[in-house]
């Protein structure tokens, strides 16, 4: 999950001197800096590119902002006329400096450490186009998805469509792995599950494919929960990434026999750190660590998590 952040100095120290947060993710010099503070720190075994999902309304020209202690604010897209007036014209050239970072991350790894592209799933970045920011329900996307399912498909189509030309870009500039982010996943009734979250996510991996990207894909249907398995099954990923509610012998049983599984320590865990800590990692390991696995978050790292807790933790696992 996300490694670069507000809990390292470094991070913070390069932040403060950046500007905007969007600022910050169109500086490629900048952007390649802090994806590569955690690995330089840490020695973990894959980086994630540091940027947003929400680069991408940008790019199609809605108007986006990171709002201190706030979160992302957006001019939200509410009906069908709306939708239609997003433009994918200069999508790929606005988000030129997304891919330049890209180039530099990979050639300030070394041979051993993957790079990690990424873009949010259509129902997770249209949730805050629609709602205008995050909410604990995502009600807005919801009821425009249930009012308007015309509209709201051609919003998901263009999603779908942009992701896949976004997702190849990154690959073609360095990227050898892919995740797409589906965080609000888990507040779809099962047919809209299908039909926003499932569906889309199957397009966007066969849409890369059709394209000759042979990278692996991981999805993260986030609070899915007895659905994960349907959308491993359908969707073609070649790895889930697992939220920190998933029971560890449903991830065993139902997961792993045929897909590479990721995660899914609590991040509060990782902040409380002590015996709690190191007791869960081993449950963990010992559930999953035989099959194809990469340990890691269920989450986001949160900014108050000690950086001694993350070191300990890295220790652990390797040992
Ligand atoms: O974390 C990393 O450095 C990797 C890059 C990354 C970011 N966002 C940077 C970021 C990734 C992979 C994301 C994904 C993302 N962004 C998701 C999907 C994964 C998830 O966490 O569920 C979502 C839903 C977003 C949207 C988003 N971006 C929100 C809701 C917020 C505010 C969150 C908060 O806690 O304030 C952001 C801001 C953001 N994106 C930050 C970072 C490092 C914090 C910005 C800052 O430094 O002020």
């Amino acid at each position: 999950m996300r490694q670069a952040g507000r809990y390292l100095p470094e991070y913070r120290e390069v932040r403060a001197d950046a500007g905007s947060f969007l600022d910050l993710c169109f500086n490629p010099e900048l952007a390649a800096r802090v994806t590569l503070q955690p690995i330089e720190r840490f020695g973990f075994d894959a980086a994630i590119l540091f940027s947003d999902i929400l680069v991408v309304p940008h790019a199609l020209g809605q108007k986006v902002d990171f709002i201190q202690n706030e979160g992302p604010v957006l001019e939200p897209v509410t009906d069908g006329d709306a939708i239609r007036a997003l433009t994918r014209d200069r999508f790929l050239e606005l988000l030129e400096p997304v891919f330049e970072t890209v180039r530099q991350v990979r050639a300030g790894l070394g041979p051993e450490v993957a790079l990690i592209g990424f873009c949010g799933a259509p129902w997770t970045v249209a949730t805050y186009m629609v709602g205008g920011r995050g909410s604990p329900d995502q009600a807005a996307a919801r009821a425009l998805a249930y009012r308007d399912p015309g509209a709201f498909r051609i919003l998901i189509d263009l999603l779908v469509g942009v992701s896949v030309e976004y997702l190849c870009a990154q690959v073609k500039a360095g990227a050898q792995v892919l995740q797409i982010f589906d965080s609000w996943a888990g507040t779809l009734p099962d047919g809209e599950f299908e039909r926003w979250c499932v569906g889309p996510a199957r397009e966007i991996v066969a849409g890369v494919r059709a394209r000759g990207v042979e990278a692996p894909v991981i999805g993260f249907p986030r609070g899915s929960g007895p659905l994960y398995s349907h959308y491993a099954r359908e969707t073609g990923v070649n790895g889930v990434s697992c939220d920190t509610s998933l029971p560890l012998d449903y991830i065993a049983r139902e997961l792993q026999p045929s897909l590479a599984v990721q995660g899914n320590l609590d991040p509060l865990l990782l902040v409380n750190g002590g015996d709690a800590l190191t007791r869960r990692v081993d449950e963990i390991l010992a559930a999953l660590g035989e099959g194809p696995f990469i340990f890691n978050l269920g989450h986001g790292i949160v900014p108050q998590t000690p950086p001694e807790h993350v070191a300990r933790l890295v220790a652990q696992v390797r040992r």
